[in-house]
């Protein structure tokens, strides 16, 4: 390959491997809620106890992202909202 891969963006991250075993439900209740260490545990027992495949990149990416909301997790999880009753 020539050209460096492109980081992965972080909602397509969280769409594409975190959706595959529960609901995002479940990651987006504690979005902005979780501190960065708490979170960063929770991602590394998703890597190591549950199988979850996410590189040591894509954890920093996804723990950025989870910690200081970032407007795509944002998002995804607002449409997760408006399509309950
Ligand atoms: C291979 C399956 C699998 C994948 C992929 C996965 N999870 Fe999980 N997750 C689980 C299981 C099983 C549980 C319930 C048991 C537990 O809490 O460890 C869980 C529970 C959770 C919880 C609730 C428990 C807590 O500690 O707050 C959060 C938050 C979570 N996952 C976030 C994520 C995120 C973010 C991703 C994407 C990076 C992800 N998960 C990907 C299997 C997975």
């Amino acid at each position: 390959m020539a050209a460096e891969a492109p980081k992965p963006e972080c909602g397509e991250l969280l769409l594409s491997r975190c959706e595959k075993c529960h609901y995002l439900e479940r990651v987006c209740s504690q979005v902005g809620e979780k501190s960065k260490r708490r979170w960063k545990a929770t991602l590394k027992r998703m890597v190591q106890r549950r199988g979850a495949e996410l590189s040591g990149d894509e954890q920093e990416i996804l723990l950025e992202c989870l910690t200081a909301p970032n407007p795509v997790i944002v998002k995804e999880c607002s449409k997760l909202n408006s399509s309950q009753p």
